[in-house]
């Protein structure tokens, strides 16, 4: 029986990637050289250093710790500077009714998320009293696939990993999940997402029958 759902925050609750995107674009071509879109797939569930290595080695540039610690606040400078205009809106469809859902079944919510700006976001969102424990960038050593970031959900909600369902959209995510003994939900298209137990094209698409 299902007892706890821990959620990916960027990509199943809210579409930040395009937000990422706008603000490594910008940096990308402040150095010389182009970011794509399909570039950018790259980046998602991937930490903000990691990514940041992704994009200077797309555009074949080397830089000092100094430099990409620079460059890196740089870029969440611009990205935080959208987030913040965000609003309840924009969380995806579906999402508030799945969590209502699982709240009157008794089933325990988490976030288990790489972004340090986690926080921030289910506030703006105003989702955050839904989530009992909130795992982030903030609070993890290592980056998935590694389960540590869905392991610390389980044990902060008091929940056995094999009770748990992980609702994931990146391909790291879902490695992540199954290394930790947990099941998945992969939140988007079959071929990225195949090795999940299940796969929705969102959360409006989730039904908790088909998991059982
Ligand atoms: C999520 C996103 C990634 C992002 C990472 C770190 O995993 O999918 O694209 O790089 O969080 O986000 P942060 O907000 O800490 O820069
Ligand atoms: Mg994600």
């Amino acid at each position: 029986k299902v007892k706890a759902c821990l959620f990916d925050l960027d990509g199943v609750i809210v579409d930040t990637a395009k937000y990422h995107y706008i603000a490594w674009k910008e940096l990308a071509n402040n150095m010389g050289f182009d970011f794509t879109l399909e570039d950018n797939e790259r980046l998602k569930g991937v930490s903000r250093m990691t990514s940041l290595d992704i994009l200077l080695s797309i555009g074949n540039i080397e830089k000092s710790e100094e430099e990409k610690l620079a460059l890196a606040t740089l870029k969440n400078e611009k990205y935080l500077s959208y987030i913040l205009k965000m609003g309840p809106e924009e969380i995806l469809p579906g999402t508030r009714d799945f969590l209502e859902l699982l709240k009157k079944e008794g089933i325990k919510i988490a976030l288990g998320s790489a972004s340090k700006n986690a926080m921030t976001i289910l506030e703006r969102l105003e989702l955050t009293p839904y989530f009992e424990a909130i795992i982030d960038g903030t609070k993890v050593s290592k980056a998935k696939p590694d389960p540590e970031v869905f392991l610390k959900g389980a044990e902060a909600l008091g929940v056995a990993p094999m009770d748990c369902v992980v609702f994931e959209d990146a391909e790291a995510g879902v490695d992540a999940a199954l290394a930790g003994g947990m099941k998945c939900v992969g939140i988007g298209k079959e071929d990225v997402l195949g090795k999940a137990h299940l796969v929705v094209e969102g959360l409006h698409k989730m039904d908790m029958q088909k998991l059982s």
